[in-house]
């Protein structure tokens, strides 16, 4: 970016309470902004970690009024919004805490919109597309990867069209979030992975984007930093809260930084594998993420050196070139390391030709590629799909 010709914005808009144990001080934080009726939205999985315990013992002892919805399925869909807005509506609840990963977050946002915006949900698709602001979410996440407890987004799954759609407003960015890492310590080892990988994919296309601008580029180098450090150690013992705190910020940091900053073909590809083929979001991110890099290399050779240092590698006598390579390299090993599955015959699935055609373009279709350093076509992105069969 020129700054002499180039202008940016930058902005957010959550108020973040990090810390462990600051769960507990959830009732104060939801008496400053006078809910009557507070609706908890969460996935049985929380529900029976014992997480949700928790937090309803910490509410009924701040004397919170509160219903609980604890039906979110993993890739949240626009009929489990409809069924949690009705809810929402009966119980007479004025804001939404969503507790979980980008599932119930996300649910969470939908709700928000679909109380305050009549009709099919499909017209929000894409950017401010939503024309009322709705009721608060507050977000309360338990992994360390979605960075929707910050972002104007939620990506919500149409069943009849098999197709995940980005909803992008700033009436979605939750009204506060509450980091609590000792929320991280139940997190399967696998969701551990892969959700830490989908926060080292936002900070890596943040920074590389075509979008990048000084602040999300200090933003997403801090952030690729802390995941290099923690995510392996995090990842081998959830238990470890130096660990998780700083996963935990790493995510934050790296959703922050794509707010404005974007992401790119990684997610335009993820998002249509994911609502055709059930392919977890983290899990398509860990595959897609260095063979975009890959791509990628040659838009900023710098900036992918500066990766490559931050994720550990060894650059100082290197060409510039070869420098940058490592980052590919590094993010490769970090994959490796972490157990997560590298191709799509890894987790038993197979494409014909005619179906990454379909997934590509709809990856093109998104939009969500055009924030990507490199150009690409829908030819570019069925080569991706197919380094990873
Ligand atoms: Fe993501």
């Amino acid at each position: 970016m020129n700054l002499l010709k180039d202008s940016f914005e930058f902005g957010l808009h959550t108020q973040i309470h990090f810390g462990v144990g600051r769960l507990q001080e959830l009732p104060s934080i939801l008496k400053k902004y006078n809910y009557k009726n507070i609706l908890i939205c969460t996935d049985k999985g929380i529900a029976n970690s014992g997480a949700l315990d928790h937090i309803e013992t910490i509410l009924k002892n701040g004397d919170i009024k509160y219903e609980v919805f604890t039906e979110v399925e993993p890739d949240p869909t626009i009929r489990v919004v409809k069924k949690v807005e009705q809810l929402f509506k009966e119980k007479n609840c004025d804001a939404i805490i969503g507790l979980g990963g980008g599932s119930s977050i996300d649910t969470a946002k939908g709700v928000s919109i679909a109380v305050a915006n009549p009709g099919d949900l499909n017209q929000f698709e894409g950017k401010n597309q939503i024309p009322n602001r709705g009721p608060d979410v507050i977000a309360i996440p338990t992994t360390a990867g979605t960075g929707s407890e910050v972002t104007h987004a939620a990506v919500l799954k149409d069943e009849e069209r098999k197709y995940k759609m980005g909803i992008l407003s700033e009436h979605l960015h939750p009204k506060a979030a509450i980091l609590d890492p000792a929320l991280l310590t139940t997190l399967p080892r696998g969701l551990a992975a892969i959700t830490g990988m989908d926060a080292l994919s936002h900070a890596i296309e943040s920074y590389t984007s075509n979008q990048a601008q000084p602040i999300t580029e200090a933003l997403g180098l801090h952030a690729i930093e802390l995941i290099g450090k923690w995510l392996r150690p995090f990842v081998a013992d959830r238990t470890n809260l130096e660990a998780a705190s700083n996963m935990m910020l790493a995510s934050t940091i790296a959703g922050t930084a794509f707010i404005w900053g974007r992401v790119a073909a990684v997610h335009a590809l993820s998002h249509p594998l994911g609502g055709r083929y059930k392919i977890a979001h983290g899990q398509a991110n860990s595959m897609l993420l260095p063979v975009v890099m890959e791509y990628n290399l040659s838009s900023n050779f710098q900036k992918f050196k500066n990766i490559a240092a931050l994720l550990g590698e060894r650059v100082e006598d290197l060409s510039l070139r070869s420098a940058a390579e490592k980052s590919v390299d590094a993010v490769k090993e970090l994959v490796t390391d972490l157990g997560i599955p590298k191709t799509l015959k890894d987790i038993n699935i197979e494409l014909s030709l005619e179906e990454i055609q379909v997934v590509a373009q709809e990856a093109f279709d998104s939009g969500i590629a055009n924030a990507n350093p490199k150009n690409c076509t829908v030819q570019d992105l069925v080569s991706m799909i197919n380094t990873i069969k």
